[in-house]
């Protein structure tokens, strides 16, 4: 069984994920691009376990009033459902908002010394929902809780919980998929997924909290919006 929890609408060696093992677990949760509001989906391509699965997300009940297995209460709330089938009709579009500021930040992220960007196989299918970077404090001169500060303070809300995972030692930061004002431009090239999103960053001014070279690179970026 894979926890498949981020992977919605991925591919891995050109097979969509939710297609592997016995069973794969989807997570909803609202940080997903694909959610609906909390919850998820367990996947599998074996009738029997999805049957098994169907009768314990609603107490083990089969019809009226049989219990036939062990069951749990499980089931999707309408409103999530509708949450999910809206997000569903959007999701091409909010993958391809992602992905387009995904390469604006590897162009953008691109010459910065000390900063790596996580590449996506651009081959595969991918949701593009997480741009990472990769952290050398001694290059970058401020480590990564410096940075993450620095990030806050300009309300850019990047999360620290994937930190550790890098296999030679360098410090992951988890950048926002939907505000490329993390590098710069808030006077009119953020892209998000709402209008809320784009109104906040109009509001123009520099990056205060930023190294001084990340800081520029935000200003150069600002006559570059890429999006629409
Ligand atoms: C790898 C992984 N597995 C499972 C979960 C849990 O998902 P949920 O919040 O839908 O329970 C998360 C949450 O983001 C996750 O990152």
């Amino acid at each position: 069984m894979f926890d498949a929890a981020h992977a919605f609408g991925c591919s891995y060696r050109s097979r969509m994920i939710g297609n592997f093992g016995s069973a794969e677990v989807f997570s909803f949760h609202a940080t997903k691009s694909f959610n609906t509001f909390e919850g998820g989906a367990i996947v599998t391509n074996d009738d029997g376990l999805a049957a098994k699965i169907r009768l314990m997300k609603n107490f083990g009940f089969c019809g009226y009033d049989d219990i036939e297995y062990i069951g749990t209460n499980g089931k999707m709330t309408e409103v999530a459902a509708a949450m999910g089938l809206t997000g569903l009709e959007s999701l091409d579009e909010f993958v391809e908002c992602n992905r387009r500021n995904y390469q604006q930040y590897k162009r953008e992220l691109g010459g910065l010394p000390g900063v790596r960007l996580l590449a996506w196989n651009e081959s595969e299918r991918c949701n593009y929902q997480y741009i990472v970077i990769e952290v050398e404090e001694q290059l970058t001169e401020m480590g990564r809780d410096q940075l993450i500060q620095a990030l806050h303070a300009e309300n850019i809300l990047a999360p620290l919980f994937l930190s550790g995972l890098s296999p030679d030692g360098a410090i992951p930061v988890v950048l926002p998929a939907c505000r490329i004002a993390a590098i710069g431009n808030r006077a009119g090239g953020a892209q998000s997924h709402g209008s809320a999103h784009r109104k906040r960053h109009r509001r123009g001014g520099k990056f205060r909290h930023l190294p001084r070279n990340m800081a520029g690179h935000g200003e150069r970026a600002r006559s570059e919006p890429c999006f629409g």
